[in-house]
């Protein structure tokens, strides 16, 4: 009989978003004539810039003759003409990024959670809280010891490394999910140097870069001196791009980030990621590379921050239904995600079903994202411009 991996058995039954949607289900058969404005998942809904469709067509057309068809891609890390275009845009926000040092892989999630594989589990891992469920899951999965930074009201959901507390191996998101809080420069620097004082490994999560607006945040860890030493940056197309159906995304990792082996080696992390994808990825597909390369063409950038503006309006909505209200929140600035305190102290979960019975509106629960979420709701900004309009409208008209 295989012996089960136990730890799985100390998860949440389900992934968050997996709850809501059957509480969303369970509500939505029981009230067939709910009309239910979906704002939980951070899902975007705009089509795919044209460019992009077209270049992907392109790449498709491609596959059906001999001379271009293309079976795998050798390095298994993508192709060079997107690992030059994900460079380049590195360029265009004064960070040097070599093609080398980019693999090309299917979105965020999958290798902030595989990154685990390459490192032993005696790590501790420090995670800010709230969190993006998957680094405390897949960390719990292989049994490592996690601990938490807080990130509250008082810190601006912003935490800061407390220098008397050792960690190993650190995850960071900016803009944050959930909370929409963004690091700025000095901070990073203060994360960089707990980073290096404790030989630890920053896993950065950039996945929403594309939403920052103000000229002074960091749209890359590698923006901050210090980080090449002891950070790993990943980073998705599907927010900047809406590829949540397409799936692409790319990780940096600097040629000079190493890490001691216990024979007291330097250990390259890039190459044994390398290794790692090499034995258990097999790569994303030319033509969804083809559509990403287009992205970061002039006409790409331009094309998807047309659709990135257009939830930049929807974070306005909301944000300015909450200040009509009197609601204290974070995010919406640089982010797609509005976090707030929920309404005369009620819990989140509490919210989330007041909110759905009564405006027939669908939030994220903050407790769904760790301790300090508690009594805590995100919204996203992703929906559709007038039904976020009508759930917010909906949103004012509750009796609260
Ligand atoms: C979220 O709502 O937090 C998103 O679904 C994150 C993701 O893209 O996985």
């Amino acid at each position: 009989m295989p012996q089960l991996n136990e730890n799985f058995l100390k998860l949440e039954k389900n992934y968050l978003f997996i709850n809501i949607a059957k509480k969303v289900n369970e509500f939505s058969k029981a009230h067939p004539e709910a009309d239910i404005i979906r704002m939980g998942i951070g899902d975007v809904t705009q089509p795919i810039a044209k460019c992009v469709v077209d270049a992907m067509k392109k790449g498709a057309d491609e596959m059906g003759v001999k001379e271009t068809f293309k079976g795998y891609e050798d390095s298994g890390a993508g192709y060079d003409f997107l690992k030059e275009a994900v460079s380049g845009y590195y360029k265009s926000f004064d960070v040097d990024i070599l093609p080398e040092e980019i693999r090309i892989n299917d979105g965020a999630k999958s290798d902030c959670g595989n990154i685990v594989d390459i490192f032993g589990n005696d790590n501790t891992v420090l995670i800010t809280d709230p969190a993006y469920p998957v680094y405390v899951d897949t960390n719990l999965m292989s049994g490592r010891k996690v601990i938490f930074a807080d990130s509250n009201e008082e810190n601006g959901f912003a935490a800061m490394p407390d220098p008397n507390v050792h960690a190993d191996l650190i995850y960071l998101c900016s803009p944050n999910n959930p909370t929409g809080s963004v690091y700025t420069k000095d901070q990073l620097k203060v994360w960089i140097d707990y980073a290096i004082k404790n030989d630890a490994i920053i896993i950065y999560d950039c996945a929403y870069e594309a939403f920052i607006t103000e000229e002074n945040i960091p749209r890359s860890i590698f923006a901050v001196e210090g980080a090449r030493r002891c950070a790993i940056e990943m980073c998705s197309l599907s927010k900047t791009a809406g590829f949540t159906g397409m799936r692409c995304g790319y990780t940096v990792i600097p040629n000079e980030l190493t890490a001691k082996a216990s024979d007291g080696s330097e250990v390259s992390i890039s190459a044994l990621w390398g290794r790692r994808q090499g034995s258990k990825f097999n790569g994303v597909s030319y033509p969804v590379q083809c559509a990403a390369a287009a992205v970061f063409s002039p006409k790409g950038i331009k094309q998807t921050r047309e659709n990135i503006a257009y939830y930049q309006q929807n974070a306005r909505v909301i944000a300015s239904a909450l200040d009509e209200i009197g609601i204290k929140y974070t995010g919406g600035k640089n982010s797609p995600y509005i976090w707030f305190k929920c309404p005369n102290g009620m819990g989140s979960w509490e919210f989330f079903d007041k909110l759905l019975e009564e405006a027939n509106v669908v939030g994220t629960p903050g407790a769904g994202f760790g301790r300090n979420g508690e009594g805590w709701f995100r919204l996203t900004a992703f929906g559709d411009s007038e039904r976020t309009k009508e759930a917010m409208e909906r949103f004012k008209a509750l009796k609260l």
